[in-house]
């Protein structure tokens, strides 16, 4: 049987028309006798009317048929009776009088609803098990369509503005230096390893050597991390580099690509050029590297009130050259104890000795910790917290970084809890794209005791910060950046070093990694940049987490056809396996069992 139509197209235009359609049994309803089919496909879905009456080979057919079913009808397009229209579907007025039916497969029941109301209920495990029909909802088949539009939408701007797609190997060699890796043995080289490709960082920067000036690449990158909402372990980057550009060039060109994005998939214009958030400015205000700016609850710094105050565990942390901060969480004096638990619990995962808390109730101040405040230290609360009748302030008090986390998380977690009770709205599209930058080039390691790169080794500083390179590497900034949207780390990327020299220094002096070590992971680089580096910049994306925000999910398990589990495990084909030994011997390999 062949198609004449899909099943989103007909309409009282079509009406008399003999016309045949193929797909999936939607739904199956019998009504006095005449059997009314909703055949769905990737299109939409088509009312089938069957009447198996007269017609003791079609009721035949009718008996075994169960929804999801593969079938073929062809048929006179007819229109619904008066009252029976369904103005929802585009081809709602009419349906197909079937005078054929022919099964092309039977399905089995289905083990979850493939609606998407039903289907978003079910344990995700079972719906990765199946995700062949996961995908069938409406739901999964419009968020790969979205991925497929954003990623057109991208290739599109990039071609526009003149660069030119290279693919990259997956199979390279091993960098300690970022993520974890994934290693694959060489046969031919028993004992060595390539390792998979965490980011096509070294290649696009030799293909700036190679004079390529503009790159770009939907790539494929892989990590060994471990995996949550926005991260997988296989992913995709949409990964840029530039030579001859400055930060405000990469700003503009990547603003403009969000833009087409978003203009092309969603139809909303969004303003340019974004707002920038100094990094410092960005912990101080929002206690993370990666503000959500839908709502303010920012946090404010108290450490002068509390330099000399009578409460010991501020006064004592201001002296030993931490801070204290605080938040207002406005308007939830009603959190629950159960609430104020949780958040209590939070604070301490991440390190708070305590989490002091001041409620405004019934024009008082409820606190443990009101009695040793002074009514100076309140006066100066109330005014720069604005703080009014219903308001809790929570506090943290310990070193800048970590009191900056605490009160970081509790701000979204109050964000929250404020929502739930409809006193904060909180829109997935209301879109603050904003930019990070002036990260410290160098953060120091306290396991390793020794610096690392805050992102890789190969971000150059600001120039007039380069000259404390060796004395003071800490308060160098890189001219690196991230963009964020609505509390989630779109991308990043930075203005690379492009000199043998500074980047061999960066490499020996600050990060002191061993000379050997630079020249056998590294050396071809080092040389590379000997033949005529252009200065280069470059970032890249996460595409995966770009297209969760565009389809309004948090997860970017929900726009990946085939994701990984938190476990890592791919359900429908089961997988990781273990492998014959045969296999193993072939590659050198022996397997230790699990200490
Ligand atoms: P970075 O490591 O910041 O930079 O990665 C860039 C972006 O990739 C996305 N991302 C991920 N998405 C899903 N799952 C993961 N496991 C995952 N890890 C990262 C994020 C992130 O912002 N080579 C540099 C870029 C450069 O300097 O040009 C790099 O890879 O959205
Ligand atoms: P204490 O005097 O230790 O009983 O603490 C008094 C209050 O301050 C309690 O509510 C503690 O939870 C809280 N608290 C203790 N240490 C800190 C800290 N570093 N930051 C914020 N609150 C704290």
């Amino acid at each position: 049987m062949h198609r004449s139509h899909h099943c989103a197209q007909l309409t009282p235009a079509d009406l008399g028309q003999t016309v045949s359609l193929l797909g999936w049994v939607d739904t199956i309803r019998d009504q006095g006798g005449i059997i009314f089919v909703d055949l769905r496909d990737r299109k939409g879905i088509t009312q089938i009317q069957l009447e198996p009456r007269d017609n003791a080979a079609l009721g035949e057919q009718l008996k075994h048929l169960k929804t999801e079913s593969v079938i073929g009808v062809a048929g006179k397009v007819v229109r619904r009776p008066a009252g029976t229209e369904n103005p929802a579907l585009p081809t709602g007025a009419v349906e197909v009088n079937a005078s054929s039916l022919e099964i092309l497969n039977l399905a089995d029941t289905p083990p979850f609803p493939l609606d998407d109301d039903g289907g978003d209920k079910v344990n995700e495990d079972l719906r990765l098990t199946y995700r062949y029909l996961d995908l069938r909802r409406p739901r999964m088949r419009r968020n790969l369509e979205v991925r497929h539009r954003a990623t057109k939408a991208i290739r599109d701007y990039f071609d526009g503005q003149e660069f030119i797609e290279v693919e990259t190997p997956a199979l390279f060699k091993s960098t300690p230096e970022g993520a974890r890796e994934y290693l694959v043995p060489s046969r031919i080289h028993p004992g060595e390893f390539y390792a998979l490709s965490q980011s096509p960082q070294q290649f696009k920067q030799i293909l700036m050597v190679a004079g390529v000036e503009k790159y770009f690449q939907i790539a494929r990158c892989f990590r060994d991390e471990d995996l949550r909402a926005d991260r997988q372990m296989e992913f995709t980057q949409v990964d840029v580099e530039a030579s001859f550009v400055t930060r405000e060039d990469i700003y503009a060109l990547f603003e403009g690509m969000l833009s087409r994005v978003w203009r092309e998939v969603l139809g909303v214009e969004i303003p340019t050029p974004f707002l920038r958030i100094p990094f410092q400015e960005a912990m101080d205000r929002f206690g993370v590297d990666k503000p959500d700016l839908r709502f303010g609850l920012e946090l404010v710094d108290f450490s002068e009130t509390f330099r000399t105050s009578a409460f010991k565990v501020f006064q004592s942390t201001v002296e030993s050259g931490g801070v204290v901060k605080a938040l207002n969480a406005k308007g939830l004096s009603d959190v629950t104890q159960g609430e104020l638990k949780s958040l209590e619990d939070i604070a301490r995962s991440l390190g708070a000795k305590g989490l002091a808390f001041i409620k405004l109730e019934g024009g008082e101040w409820k606190s443990p910790i009101v009695k040793f405040l002074s009514d100076a230290e309140k006066a100066e609360l109330t005014r720069r917290l604005i703080l009014e009748e219903g308001d809790i302030v929570f506090f943290a008090a310990a070193p800048w970084e970590k009191a900056c986390a605490i009160l970081g998380r509790l701000r979204l977690e109050a964000a929250q809890l404020l929502a739930r009770r409809g006193r904060l709205t909180i829109r997935a599209d209301d879109w603050k794209f904003l930019w990070v930058v002036d990260f410290p080039l160098m953060s120091y390691d306290e396991a390793e005791n020794r610096y690392v790169a805050t992102h890789h080794p190969f971000t150059a500083p600001v120039p007039e910060d380069a000259a404390l390179l060796s004395a003071n590497p800490k308060a160098v900034r890189g001219q690196h950046y991230d963009v964020v949207l609505n509390g989630m780390e779109l991308g990043g990327g930075s203005i690379r070093i492009h000199q043998p020299a500074l980047q061999k220094r960066v490499f020996e002096e600050v990060l002191k990694i061993p000379a050997d070590v630079v020249e056998s992971r590294f050396g071809y680089l080092l040389k590379a940049f000997t033949f005529g580096a252009p200065p280069h910049g470059g970032i890249a994306f996460g595409l995966d987490r770009m297209v969760a925000l565009l389809c309004g999910t948090t997860s970017i398990r929900d726009v990946i056809a085939f994701p990984k589990t938190q476990k890592g495990q791919d359900l429908m084909a089961q997988s990781p396996t273990p492998v014959t030994p045969r296999q193993l011997r072939e590659l050198h390999i022996a397997v230790v069992p699990p200490q």
